[in-house]
């Protein structure tokens, strides 16, 4: 089963976002479940509102990850798990060692960017235990138009993992679906194109897997 983390050392990166995006897309082909191991429990809280068909599975995990993660047994094909915004925290260190790719995503902003080198060494700390690790940042909430998007990627080749080719472009659908506890597949002409990157970058990631 392989294993995504979704990690980041600041707040607000999207982790949550493109973790149940991600999910609920490989879940239309295969069990798929997501291990919330952020206290802060959105992605708990979005499965909360999420109808009662949704076809995902969403379990707490903050209190100690690698136990959730054995509780769930071999009933899944794909297994995300949603980090909180710290490397600091136990959740994304226990995260990284049970992890086959971690996902970074940043935003186009210099903050983010700096708070990401420290993102760095915790993965080449966590390739001491887990040797197979992967990584690969992703830029969120890009915007064509904005000069530090246009940076952005320049920006990250100063860093030593690599960077998706997919970039997740800053749109509404993203926050609307969340509202609904629906997700940018369920939404349509009006998700299309949110709905077509998030499959880019699965195709992307699988490259990685
Ligand atoms: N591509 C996007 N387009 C538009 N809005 C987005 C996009 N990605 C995330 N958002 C919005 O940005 C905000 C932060 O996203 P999210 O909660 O997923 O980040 P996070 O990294 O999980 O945050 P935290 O670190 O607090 O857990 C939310 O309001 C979300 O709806
Ligand atoms: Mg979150």
């Amino acid at each position: 089963m392989p294993v995504i983390a979704l990690v980041g050392n600041k707040g607000g990166a999207g982790k949550t976002t493109l973790c149940v995006n991600l999910a609920t897309a490989f879940a239309s082909k295969s069990p798929t479940v997501i291990l919330d191991a952020d206290p802060q429990q959105s992605s708990l809280q979005w499965r909360g509102i999420a109808d009662e068909n949704a076809i995902i599975d969403v379990y707490e995990a903050n209190h100690d990850v690698n136990q959730a993660y054995h509780n769930i047994g071999n009933q899944y094909t794909n297994c995300l798990i949603d980090c909180p915004p710290s490397v600091h925290s136990e959740q994304m260190q226990q995260a990284l060692r049970i992890a086959d790719l971690a996902i970074i995503p940043v935003q186009p902003s210099p903050l983010d960017i700096w708070a990401t080198v420290h993102v760095e060494s915790e993965v080449e700390a966590a390739r001491k235990d887990n040797p197979n690790l992967k990584a690969l940042l992703l830029i969120n909430q890009f915007e064509t138009r904005t000069q530090l998007s246009k940076i952005m990627r320049r920006a990250l080749a100063e860093l030593s993992l690599p960077a998706a080719e997919t970039q997740v472009k800053r749109r509404a659908v993203y926050r609307n679906s969340f509202l609904e506890g629906r997700t940018v597949h369920d939404f349509g002409k009006r998700g299309a194109q949110a709905s077509e990157e998030i499959h880019q970058l699965i195709q992307e990631m699988e490259n990685h897997l």
